[in-house]
């Protein structure tokens, strides 16, 4: 007989505006999401819409991609065969995932991290060895060592550098260490190192990239998305950057023509205008210092962040849910991390436009910390 299937892992997001609209009888329009580290406004690229596209919406994009890939590879600074366009970061770590792991393969996670490296791998049948981060004191750095030591039977090691949901990051100069590690821990027991994924969704907003390091460790994947700086999130284009050898193998799970035509052609207009995304960083990075000060002077326990996003602390798990509740109940809705969880007393909360985060600060006043 056939063993009952364990359900697959999947994600889970908040509620989506709707729901909650009716969930707590609030206008639509006065919701607003601090839980998807998105952008308060998308660029304008009214200009690319009012054009006609090339090939026409009537015929597929062109399997090279080649003026997104031109656009990518000069803000990236890398070479056109070093480049895979994906649906959105998320679809870069699938293909990833796909091309890298079998049943019974080990990936290893530092944690606590963005939830899609373990889904991704354990759908692939993979087993995830997780190595915690050193706590909030250390800020939540990553350990090397361990991660060194877990690395020898793995197939791949995921990486996300500033990391979600914790707002750290981990200078390029410690991933150089770590990957030194790696490659000479391989050479020592005879095999090829992991493949390591840095996933840089949020690298914009440290500006710094571990992208040379590419060519000291050909196994490097680095992600990049139009997500979070470009402020294109309903877009749904990011990138796998490798070396063509190293790329080869994901490129082949990938389904044709993943991306659609207007979302390369938009994605190719923002990536080359760089003052775009470059403005809405800037405006970020004010709006991030001004949240963190404003939350500090409530009391609450918000910590450092490099990314679109803030994580704060509350004294229990409860304490945050209360919290959390309390917000919705106003149409703010945070990013809450289930029982269990090692944040489960944090709520991750997206810096927003001045007018949004003042109301998130209103609503903060009457939640104890
Ligand atoms: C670390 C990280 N990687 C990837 C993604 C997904 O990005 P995309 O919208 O490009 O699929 C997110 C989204 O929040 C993220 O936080």
């Amino acid at each position: 007989m056939n063993e009952p299937q364990k359900p697959l892992p999947t994600y889970a997001w908040e509620p989506t505006t709707d729901a909650l609209a009716a969930k707590y009888g609030l206008p639509r329009e006065s919701i607003v999401r601090f839980d998807v580290n998105t952008s308060a406004a998308a660029p304008d690229l009214s200009g690319v819409l009012a054009g006609s596209f090339d090939p026409p919406l009537c015929e597929y994009p062109p399997s090279d991609y080649a003026a997104l890939v031109a656009a990518a590879a000069e803000a990236y600074g890398v070479a056109t065969d070093e480049l895979l366009p994906t649906a959105g970061a998320d679809e870069a770590l699938d293909l990833i995932a796909r091309a890298t792991l079998r049943e019974g393969s080990v990936a290893v996670v530092p944690t606590p991290t963005y939830a899609m490296y373990r889904i991704v791998s354990e759908q692939r049948g993979a087993r995830v060895v997780a190595v915690p981060r050193s706590g909030e004191r250390w800020g939540f750095a990553l350990d090397i060592r361990a991660i060194a030591r877990a690395a020898r039977t793995a197939s791949l090691v995921w990486l996300c550098e500033p990391n979600n949901p914790t707002g750290s990051f981990e200078p390029p100069e410690r991933i150089s260490d770590l990957l030194e590690i790696l490659t000479s821990d391989a050479a020592d027991d005879g095999r090829e190192p992991p493949t390591v994924t840095v996933d840089e969704a949020y690298a914009e907003f440290a500006d710094r990239t571990v992208l040379p390091l590419r060519t000291g460790y050909p196994k490097l994947v680095t992600v990049r998305t139009l997500s979070k700086a470009h402020a294109l999130a309903g877009l749904r284009v990011g990138f796998a950057i490798a070396r063509p050898e190293t790329l080869a193998p994901i490129v082949a799970y990938r389904a044709p023509a993943s991306v659609g035509t207007i979302s390369a052609a938009m994605a190719a207009a923002s990536l080359s205008r760089p003052e775009l995304a470059a403005a809405n960083v800037a405006r970020v990075t004010v709006q991030r210092t001004r949240l963190f000060l404003d939350l500090s002077e409530l009391g609450w326990h918000p910590y450092p962040s490099s990314a679109n996003f803030i994580l704060v602390k509350f004294g229990s798990a409860a304490a945050a849910g209360l919290a959390a509740e309390t917000l919705l109940g106003k149409g703010l809705v945070p990013r809450t991390f289930p029982s269990g969880h090692p944040l489960a007393d944090c709520l991750r909360l997206t810096v927003r436009s001045a007018e949004e985060n003042a109301r998130l600060i209103e609503a903060a006043k009457e939640i104890p910390a």
